[in-house]
C-alpha cells in the first residue's frame, strides 16, 4: 500500500473541526483522490479538555504547536490557529525548517508574512499552501495558479469579506441603520474579534494582496492596498445608490496600469444589475479577467466551517497527489516587488455632503470641484432641513486625487457639516 499523507493539525476552532470532520466522514474518497490514505497523525490546540463535537480521542495530543510542528513522524503541517504573528507564525516556521509541507487558512500571516516564508519554504523543498484563506469555500487561489496559468491576467475583483457583505445587504433589505446591522452581525457571530479587521476592510484587503501577488507575479504587498472600511457608510447612501439602479460593495480591485499596480479596497457602487450588485449576505465573489479567456466569475461561501474546510481540504489532497504548486504560482524569489500605482484610474464618484444652508454654500463646493477640474453629472439636495441641506453629487470620470484634492479644499469654505463621504462608481 502506498504511504499515507501524515497530518498534523494545529487550531482546533471552527475551521479545524470542519477539516477533522470531512477527513472522518470522506476518509475513502479523499484516500482515492490524493491516490494515498490521508490521516490524522496528531493535533494541537489550548484547551485539551474542550468538547468540540468531532473525535479527537485516536490522535496524539501536543500542547504546544510548534512541537507539534516538528514532529517528524508528520508530512504535513496545518495551520488553523489564526493570526498575523504569535503561535500561527512560529509554527509555520517550525514546520518548515523540519521539512514540513504546510497548508494553512490564515490570510493575516500570509498577507504580512507571506513571501518570506514562501521563499523559505521553497529553499526546505517544501510547499506552502493557502486556499482556505482567500474568500472560504471558493477555489480562486487554485483558479488563478492553475486554471488561469495561461493567461496575463488584467484585474482581480471581487467582495472577499462576507461580514461586510451582510452588514451591506441587510441594510439595503431591511432599511436598517450600520448600528443596528452591526449589532445583528454580532450576535451571529459573523465578527472577526477584532471587528474592524472585517468593516475596516483589512481582512479583504490582505485577501486582495494575496491575489494580486499570483495575478501579476508581484511581492505581496498589503501595505499598496488602499484600504477604506464600510463604517462611515449611511443607509441614505444604500437608498441614494439604489436609486440610482446601484448598490454598495465592498470591492477589492487590483490591476495592473501603465504606472504600475492598483490595487484597493473599498466601499464602491456597482449596478445593481451585474453579478457583484446581486450577491446577498454573506456571500463572496471573485471575478477575474484574463486576456485569453475573458471573464470568470466565481461565487460561494467565503467563510464558515464547511467551506473553508473544503478548501483546506483542496490543499492537502493536492499534497497527497504530488501536485507541488509555488506558494504564488511561481517561485517566490521570482516575484518582482509591485511597483505601486495609487488611484491610477478614473472613475465616476459619488458624493454625499452635509452643507450649511445659506446662500452660495453649494456654489462653493462646485467651485472647488471645477477647481480641481472635476465636472459634475448630477446633483440634487434632499431632506432639506431649516438649517442644514444634505446633498448628494455625482461627478463626471475624475481621478480620486484630483477629488481629494478638492475636498481638502472644501474644507476651507465654511459652509461643510461633518465628513463627506466619497464612493468610487466602479466599471465592473
Ligand atoms: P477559531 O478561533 O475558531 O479557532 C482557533 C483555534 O486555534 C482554537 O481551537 C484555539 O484553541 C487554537 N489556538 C489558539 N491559540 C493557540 C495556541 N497558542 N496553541 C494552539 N492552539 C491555539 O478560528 P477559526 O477556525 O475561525 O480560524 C482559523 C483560521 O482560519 C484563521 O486564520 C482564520 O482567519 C481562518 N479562516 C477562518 C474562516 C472562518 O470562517 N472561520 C474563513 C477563512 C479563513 P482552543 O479552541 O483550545 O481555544
Ligand atoms: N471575517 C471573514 C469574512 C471570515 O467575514 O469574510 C472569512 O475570511
Amino acid at each position: 500500500m502506498t504511504s499515507p499523507l501524515r497530518l498534523g493539525i494545529a487550531g482546533i476552532g471552527t475551521v479545524g473541526t470542519g477539516t477533522i470532520r470531512i477527513l472522518q466522514r470522506h476518509a475513502d474518497l479523499l484516500e482515492a483522490r490524493g491516490g494515498r490514505p490521508i490521516e490524522i497523525k496528531a493535533v494541537s490546540s489550548r484547551n485539551r479538555n474542550k468538547d468540540r463535537g468531532v473525535r479527537l480521542g485516536e490522535y496524539e495530543w501536543e500542547d504546544d504547536p510548534v512541537a507539534l510542528a516538528r514532529r517528524d513522524d508528520i508530512d504535513v503541517f496545518v495551520e488553523l490557529i489564526g493570526g498575523e504573528d504569535g503561535p500561527a507564525k512560529d509554527a509555520v516556521e517550525a514546520a518548515i525548517e523540519a521539512g514540513h509541507d504546510v497548508v494553512t487558512a490564515n490570510k493575516a500571516l500570509l498577507a504580512h508574512h507571506g513571501q518570506a516564508l514562501a521563499e523559505r519554504a521553497e529553499a526546505q523543498g517544501a510547499v506552502l499552501r493557502f486556499e482556505a484563506a482567500v474568500a472560504g469555500g471558493i477555489p480562486c487561489v487554485k483558479a488563478l495558479t492553475e486554471g488561469l496559468a495561461g493567461n496575463e491576467i488584467t484585474r482581480v475583483m471581487g467582495v472577499m469579506n462576507g461580514t461586510c457583505n451582510y452588514i451591506l445587504t441587510r441594510m439595503e433589505s431591511a432599511g436598517l441603520t450600520y448600528d443596528q446591522v452591526f449589532a445583528e452581525a454580532s450576535e451571529l457571530g459573523y465578527l472577526e474579534a477584532d471587528p474592524t479587521l472585517d468593516v475596516g476592510g483589512i481582512d479583504a484587503g490582505h485577501k486582495l494582496a494575496l491575489l494580486a501577488s499570483i495575478a501579476f507575479g508581484t511581492k505581496v504587498d498589503f501595505d499598496g492596498v488602499a484600504l477604506e472600511g464600510i463604517e462611515r457608510i449611511k443607509i441614505e447612501d444604500i437608498r441614494h445608490a439604489a436609486d440610482m439602479g446601484f448598490a454598495v460593495k465592498l470591492l477589492g480591485v487590483a490591476q495592473m496600469t501603465g504606472r504600475g499596480l492598483e490595487a484597493r479596497m473599498s466601499p464602491c457602487l456597482v449596478p445593481q444589475t451585474s453579478p457583484l450588485g446581486q450577491l446577498d449576505g454573506a456571500t463572496n465573489m471573485v471575478v477575474l479577467d484574463g486576456d485569453a479567456v475573458g471573464q470568470v466569475v466565481l461565487r460561494g461561501a467565503g467563510a464558515g466551517e464547511g467551506p473553508t474546510a473544503s478548501a483546506v481540504l483542496s490543499d492537502i489532497v493536492d499534497i497527497a497527489r504530488g501536485n507541488r504548486v509555488s506558494t504564488f504560482g511561481q517561485p517566490a524569489a521570482r516575484l518582482v516587488p509591485a511597483r505601486r500605482a495609487e488611484a491610477a484610474t478614473p472613475a465616476p464618484f459619488y458624493l454625499r455632503m452635509v452643507l450649511t444652508d445659506r446662500p452660495g454654500a453649494l456654489a462653493k463646493i462646485a467651485a472647488r470641484l471645477g477647481e480641481a477640474g472635476i465636472s459634475i453629472d448630477r446633483m440634487r439636495q434632499y431632506d432639506h432641513t431649516e438649517g442644514s441641506a444634505p446633498v448628494l453629487i455625482v461627478t463626471h470620470r475624475a481621478m480620486r486625487r484630483a477629488l481629494d484634492e478638492a475636498i481638502d479644499a472644501m474644507a476651507d469654505t465654511g459652509v461643510l457639516e461633518g465628513e463627506i463621504v466619497a464612493l468610487r462608481i466602479e466599471d465592473v
